[in-house]
């Protein structure tokens, strides 16, 4: 037979291969509503509001679980209680429908991953997914079938606690990423014993809190809300996540758990989600607070209406929903909508057919591999911000005085959000470091015994260690509980006396690495200063000490780059780099530093651009940053040509070589600026980026892509739209890049 005459064939085979792949797909799904409306039929209303009820662990639920009256239960985390309340659910009540358990797996289990800041600095998905799929297999041998993760809020403002848990501030890394967690958490099927569903959450626009304050009202124009807030959670929605959390947040006087903009317009009818919604944390009832709505009653219709399956810990819907239907105020199809949502999740999830978790599965935490995997994130995740005269990576010959209130904090390295992270696997810098360099090479002491303390007890003790040393590793930072949650921070200062620490210790003359374990970017500009390295570890989780030594010792090449904007002073915030350009953009040969102003210098003498005197245009380190110990050239920028159709794609091309003397891993990222738009468009966007391995001395030409379509905004008429016209792109390690090209779109 001729070649094409087998190609032919393959082809045939792989059509009807893929027609049954789709029509087990659709057979399934259809099965799967076929059950869902069985039984709907035989629920009874009062079954049916136990299904969209969640309730709080501990004691005291079986009776309602045997009476139908609970749908979910969150925060139970012990396996055996969970096979014994799942039993009652099934056995014993009417109709057999299995809880669903619930549980903020939010960077790891029992192993804990780096915050998600972290991790988003690790620019690498596929690293992102397994350690969410290591948190599902850790989660789920509990009986926990159900994470609030990933929270894919954009944040922008370093001071909102929450930005430990956010991806940071782009839009198109947060979806990139976001997505890479959704596929870890529900695996390749959500049927999967293993598998936990996601939840995206906050919809939307809960990071835009005002001045960074959490749960703080929020105000997004609706063209940003499109173009910057809500397309991670579309990515979330093509990446198969099956549910979605409401806000606490009022987006322009609407309580997200309010908005049927939102829940059904933008996610059920544009986006054609068919998975469930559960409010966050009382937030129905909180809509009272908000003064959106008089009472109780109110808050379960408008959140329900809004299309919000689910209310979570409060008891607006079971308390309310029967005298809502009698007064005709909800229509029972709305209700059975809502149930019919999280039936179907259940079923996919075969909590119906597989509901135990079975005694020889239960419990399977902090595997070996498991470990090597959180180093690996910790270690990709560390951000080199500064090296002076090559400080870094440090010889093993050198004395090393280890100082700071982070070095050997079990607990405090994990950051917030780890109910169940398991402190006693957490290895620490201390033990790390000696384990790397011999426990005679490193001189310990902690000098403050938190990160908040206020006084200078310690001091003598870490300036005597620092004087019998070589260098200085001064590890600190912030607590676990000055990030996260309700844990916003005016100051974002390093907190307690560290900085007169390190300036005490810098004065022994050694040098002096810095070391910042955070949940979110601190002000550092001033206190870098004293130190000749600066080496940004976020709260790295378990294995953040042997990631830090790695690295220290030059085992591992930095590779991190920031996931936000780090501003010099918390007055530059908001600071980010996908910016508009204003009219008056700031222009470096105009802006004077305040104290250089001459007296009584006219009005206008310098010039009227947009600055501070004081902190200036620039932020400290700018989106996409981070050094290594060898360095790259870009060169050869080019474009497959240039002109554009709207169904095309560009594709990039250009020189990368590692002139440096270390093998190491760098992120090529690539910006577009639309230059004119029937709105003003951002100074850049983030549009696609590359992981490049490259030996010392190595080059390598690299390809890249990005669709036209892709360079798509909302347009003064709310419409989503590639504008013809002139692009500029860049290529580069930061957003800072200078290696650029234009192209156009017809
Ligand atoms: C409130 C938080 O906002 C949300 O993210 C979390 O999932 C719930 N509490 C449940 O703990």
């Amino acid at each position: 037979m001729r070649k094409s005459g087998y190609i032919f064939i393959g082809v045939v085979l792989l059509f009807i291969y893929s027609s049954c792949q789709m029509n087990e797909q659709t057979n399934n799904a259809s099965e799967i509503d076929n059950k869902v409306e069985a039984l709907i039929q035989q629920m009874t209303l009062d079954e049916k509001i136990g299904q969209m009820c969640q309730v709080n662990g501990g004691q005291g639920h079986d009776e309602s679980i045997r009476n139908g009256a609970i749908g979910s239960i969150l925060n139970e985390v012990d396996p055996v209680n969970i096979n014994r309340l799942q039993k009652i659910a099934l056995e014993e009540s009417r109709l057999g429908i299995p809880i669903i358990v619930a549980r903020d797996v939010i960077h790891g289990f029992k192993t804990v991953f780096p915050i998600p800041l972290g991790q988003a600095a690790t620019w690498n998905p596929e690293l992102v997914q397994e350690g969410c799929r290591i948190a599902a297999k850790e989660a789920s041998s509990t009986g926990v079938k159900w994470t609030f993760a990933p929270m894919i809020d954009i944040s922008r403002d370093a001071r909102w606690g929450r930005i430990a848990e956010s991806l940071g501030e782009d839009p198109y890394l947060t979806s990139v990423l976001g997505a890479a967690m959704v596929k870890g958490f529900q695996g390749d099927s959500l049927n999967d014993q293993t598998s936990i569903v996601a939840c995206a959450k906050h919809f939307a626009g809960y990071g835009a809190a005002e001045g960074g304050r959490d749960y703080n009202s929020t105000l997004i124009p609706p063209r940003e809300l499109r173009d910057i807030y809500l397309p991670p959670f579309k990515a979330a929605v093509d990446a198969g996540v099956r549910t979605f959390m409401s806000g606490f947040n009022d987006i322009d006087g609407v309580p997200s758990t309010g908005s049927e903009f939102l829940f059904r317009q933008v996610l059920r009818e544009e986006w054609q989600f068919d998975g469930f919604v559960v409010s966050d944390w009382a937030s129905p009832w909180e809509m009272i607070n908000h003064g959106f709505v008089a009472d109780e009653k109110e808050a379960a219709k408008r959140s329900i209406i809004a299309g919000v399956n689910m209310e979570m810990a409060t008891t607006t819907y079971r308390d309310n929903i029967k005298a809502l239907l009698d007064e005709g105020a909800l229509d029972i199809k709305i209700i059975d909508q809502a149930v019919r949502e999280i039936l179907r999740v259940k079923f996919e999830l075969g909590l119906f057919d597989n509901p135990y978790i079975a005694e020889e599965s239960q419990n399977q935490f902090a595997k070996a591999e498991y470990l090597e995997a959180a180093k690996q994130a910790a270690s990709q995740s560390m951000v080199l911000l500064k090296n002076d005269e090559k400080l870094l990576p440090l010889k093993s010959t050198q004395k090393i005085a280890l100082i700071g209130p982070m070095a050997n904090q079990a607990y405090e390295q994990l950051g917030t959000w780890i109910f169940d992270g398991d402190s006693t696997l957490s290895i620490t810098p201390l033990t790390a470091l000696q384990n790397e360099f011999g426990k005679d090479k490193v001189l310990f002491a902690e000098g403050m015994s938190i990160s908040r303390t206020r006084h200078n007890k310690g001091f003598r003790q870490a300036i005597k260690q620092a004087k019998k040393s070589d260098v200085i590793v001064f590890v600190g930072g912030e607590e676990s509980i000055l990030s996260g949650e309700a844990h916003s921070r005016a100051n974002i200062d390093l907190p307690g006396v560290q900085n007169d620490l390190i300036k005490e210790l810098k004065k022994t003359g050694k040098p002096l690495i810095l070391v910042v374990m955070a949940g979110r970017p601190l002000t550092i500009g001033e206190i870098s200063k004293y130190a000749d390295a600066v080496i940004y570890a976020w709260h790295p989780g378990t294995m953040g000490g042997p990631a830090l030594a790695d690295i220290l010792s030059g085992k591992y090449n930095p590779s991190g780059k920031l996931p936000v904007t780090f501003p010099k002073v918390v007055g530059q915030i908001p600071m980010y780099y996908n910016h508009k350009n204003t009219g008056r953009p700031a222009n470096p040969d105009s802006w004077t530093q305040m104290y250089d102003i001459p007296v009584k210098a006219p009005q206008t003498s310098l010039g009227n651009e947009s600055h501070y005197i004081d902190a200036g245009y620039e932020p400290l380190y700018p989106f996409g940053y981070g050094l290594s110990y060898t360095t790259y050239e870009y060169s050869e920028l080019t474009i497959n040509k240039t002109n554009f159709n709207r169904d095309e794609t560009i594709e990039v091309s250009f020189n990368i070589e590692n002139t440096g003397e270390f093998d190491g891993v760098e992120i090529a990222q690539l910006y577009v600026r639309d230059l004119v738009g029937n709105v003003s468009r951002p100074v850049k966007e983030l549009k696609a980026f590359k992981r490049i391995s490259l030996q010392k001395g190595e080059q390598s030409t690299i390809s890249m892509e990005v669709k036209v379509s892709d360079l798509a905004f909302h347009n003064i008429e709310m419409e989503k739209v590639v504008e013809a016209g002139e692009f500029q792109l860049w290529i580069g390690g930061d957003s800072n890049a200078t290696l650029s090209t234009k192209f156009t779109v017809n």
